[in-house]
């Protein structure tokens, strides 16, 4: 019986958790989290509870049980080397290590990649680590997108005409982020239409996955600060609405060649997931940034439709054997809607109870930020609850999330408007008008 080990707590790893779980070969899983998710919980024979930064313990907990394999889900964890640390002990790793997790750690490696390896899709950039030439810099792109080197949350990213104005307020922003990071990456601001492409790797081939599309703004009509990710769809052609074959064979395009460079470069394999955040511009399809794990909420789009077994894909990447599994997903339509706390994400309400009434039975859902304790459901101030819905159409996958989402009660609102045909059409009307431009 295969033993496999997934650490992480969130709703994409509750996604995770059931996709293993339910695999044909009836593996025993084991989770280690920083927080009890109850839905991950129920699907392991056995949970540790601790901080990502306790390697130590990670370590302890898996040749404790002896665990075939770990998968690796959140990008904290990778970034302190967990891979590193579990490999060094004989136990395999979905998941990149240290230095390959600098694919998503570090802005900077990356677009320093796309130069060194001709790698197509980057925006203009540059890397600073003083302030010396970012004036001139920032006057000769015109309009452009400040990134902090190092994870942030999503927050290290600023980006003019949303989160500031003038060039002043931009070069006081550089200046800020080398005052606390080794680098500050200016590129180009592009315009275009976002969407995600997510592919597992052994390294040496890919399996994509259909791409989605993500809500990053907090209110309907994609208003608002911007958020972990509100919601996502992707459609049943595998396609996005907006989007042509070319431009997705653009992107499948970048990630592979991105692969080969990580390889190039450090010499090793990467092995997990590449996921690949583009936009599709006059100019074609671009690379926004990559990250080295599944996306949340993408990850409940996919696996919700994945009809390759997970573990068997696992397997096949860790042995290097990928190009050998058929990629087969259902050709049916996903919508994710999350249930977040009020006041999120600038001032959730904490320590406030979800509850989750008759969620109707066609409608999946995943455990976020959430604590289970004996009195209830916690929310813990970041994403609480996803619902999932998925059907022939997009129109009826919407339906379905939306009925979750609204069963849920507490202090928690919701994005309406996502996979609803109001707001596809508004994107595809946004991207005619650049393409005609
Ligand atoms: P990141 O943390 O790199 O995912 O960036 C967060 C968000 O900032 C992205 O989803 C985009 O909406 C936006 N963004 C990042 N880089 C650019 C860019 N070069 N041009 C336009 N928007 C960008
Ligand atoms: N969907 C955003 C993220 O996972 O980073």
């Amino acid at each position: 019986m295969v033993k496999i080990l997934l650490v992480g707590n969130g709703a994409r790893e509750h996604m995770i958790a059931e996709k293993i779980v339910y695999s044909t070969s009836k593996p025993t899983l084991f989770a280690y989290m920083k927080a009890n998710n109850p839905g991950i919980a129920k699907l392991s024979e056995q949970v540790a509870i601790g901080p990502y930064t306790d390697l130590d313990e990670i370590e302890r907990f898996a040749t404790s049980l002896g665990v075939d394999f770990a998968f690796i889900g959140p990008e904290e964890p990778l970034s302190y080397g967990v891979v590193d640390v579990l490999e060094r002990v004989g136990i395999a790793c979905v998941g990149p290590t240290k230095e390959l997790a600098r694919l998503e750690t570090s802005k900077s490696f990356t677009r320093m990649l796309t130069e060194k390896y001709d790698i197509e899709g980057s925006p203009r950039f540059k890397v600073f680590s003083s302030d010396e030439g970012i004036l001139d810099y920032l006057r000769e792109l015109g309009e452009v997108v400040i990134k902090a080197d190092g994870l942030a949350g999503g927050k290290g990213v600023k980006v003019q005409g949303d989160h500031f104005q003038t060039l002043e307020e931009g070069y006081t922003y550089c200046k800020q982020v080398l005052s606390s990071h080794p680098c500050v990456v200016v590129e180009e601001k592009l315009i275009g239409e976002e969407f995600s492409l997510q592919s597992f790797t052994d390294g040496k081939s890919l399996f994509h996955c259909p791409v989605v599309q993500d809500h990053k703004r907090a209110y309907v009509g994609d208003k608002g600060p911007n958020t972990g990710g509100m919601g996502s769809y992707s459609c049943s052609d595998h396609l996005l609405p907006f989007m042509t074959q070319s431009d997705l064979d653009a992107a499948k395009k970048i990630t592979d060649q991105m692969r080969d460079a990580l390889f190039k470069e450090t010499g090793t394999l990467y092995k997990g997931v590449m996921y690949g955040g583009f936009i599709i511009t006059k100019t074609g399809v671009k690379l926004i940034e990559f990250n080295a794990r599944m996306g949340d909420p993408e990850a409940m789009n996919v696996l919700s439709i994945m009809e390759t077994d997970f573990v068997e894909l696992c397997q096949a990447l860790l042995s290097g054997n990928l190009h050998k599994v058929e990629n087969s997903f259902e050709q049916r339509a996903t919508v994710c809607k999350y249930a977040v706390p009020l006041g999120y994400p600038d001032a959730p309400v904490a320590n406030e109870k979800i509850f989750l009434g008759e969620v109707p039975t066609k409608i999946k859902y995943y455990y976020a930020s959430v604590d289970k304790q004996e009195d209830g459901v916690f929310m813990t101030g970041s994403r609480a609850v996803a619902f999932v819905g998925v059907a022939e159409s997009l129109e009826s996958a919407q339906v379905l999330a939306e009925d979750g989402v609204c069963s849920a009660q507490g202090k928690i609102f919701h994005r309406e408007d996502i996979g609803t045909a109001s707001l596809v059409q508004r994107r595809v009307d946004h991207m005619n008008s650049i393409r005609l431009e």
